[in-house]
């Protein structure tokens, strides 16, 4: 389990929200794979499945039909339970929408991330700022969420995602409501995590902020296209 082999593979997959004459397929048969090490976007147009997708080889959801492959292991039709615990070994996840804990500072988001991973206690600090001075915002380590910039917020939470040093990091919209400078600043971040045996996919609708990464995945209407 685990090792080589590609990153991610979806075999035919499905994903229905809802059921009955109102669900809506969110992925249509999507078979992808994702090279271990690389750094490879995921690319489509709001509404084209992007985000089920991400959560889908997060194991935070199971498809309706189909495999889901993620680092040796098959994640789909696993429990909830066996999916969290694999998570927290594997996986670190960027959410659209940053998720920090607003009642603790940029620090105190990392380092709770290491606690959640079940880290040893002793250098989690030490490892936290590193990954703070990694982002370029050891300086403002004691900063709370609403003290900080969107871009910076952002870049605290791929700091957090980074805590607990994942195999695979998944990063959705990483990028969402920055300007081009911290854009780029934060795809060229993805490029550094990426390679030494992290693999590293990110969600975009920009075919530019696309083209900085080894490969790209284009879905259109929940299914893989070629480029
Ligand atoms: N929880 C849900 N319940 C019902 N439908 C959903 C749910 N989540 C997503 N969908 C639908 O599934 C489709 C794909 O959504 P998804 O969020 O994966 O797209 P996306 O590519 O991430 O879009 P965006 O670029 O806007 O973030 C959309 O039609 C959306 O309306
Ligand atoms: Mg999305």
């Amino acid at each position: 389990m685990g090792g080589a082999g590609p990153a991610i593979v979806f075999e035919d997959v499905w994903k229905l929200y809802g059921s009955g004459p109102a669900a809506s397929p969110a992925l249509r048969g999507a078979s992808l794979e994702v090279e271990s090490g690389t750094l490879t976007a995921l690319l489509g147009p709001s509404g084209s499945g992007k985000t089920t997708a991400i959560f889908l080889a997060a194991g935070l959801d199971v498809p309706t039909r189909g495999r889901v492959v993620v680092l040796g292991w098959e994640v789909s039709g696993r429990s909830e339970g066996w999916r969290r615990r694999w998570r927290r070994e594997n996986i670190g996840i960027v959410f659209q929408f940053f998720h920090l804990v607003p009642t603790l500072t940029a620090l105190e988001n990392v380092v709770l991330a290491m606690e959640i991973a079940g880290r040893p206690r002793r250098g989690r600090v030490e490892r936290a700022l590193e990954l703070l001075e990694f982002v370029g915002l050891r300086g403002k380590a004691d900063r709370y969420p609403q003290e900080l910039s969107g871009g910076e917020q952002q870049r605290v939470a791929l700091a957090r995602a980074l805590a607990h040093d994942p195999p695979l990091l998944l990063a959705d919209e990483p990028t969402a409501n920055l300007d081009y400078a911290n854009k780029l600043r934060v795809v060229e971040l993805l490029r550094e995590a990426a390679g030494r045996g992290r693999t590293v996919v990110f969600a975009t609708h920009d075919e530019k902020l696309a083209s900085a990464a080894d490969r790209v995945i284009r879905l259109v209407d929940g299914r893989v296209v070629e480029a």
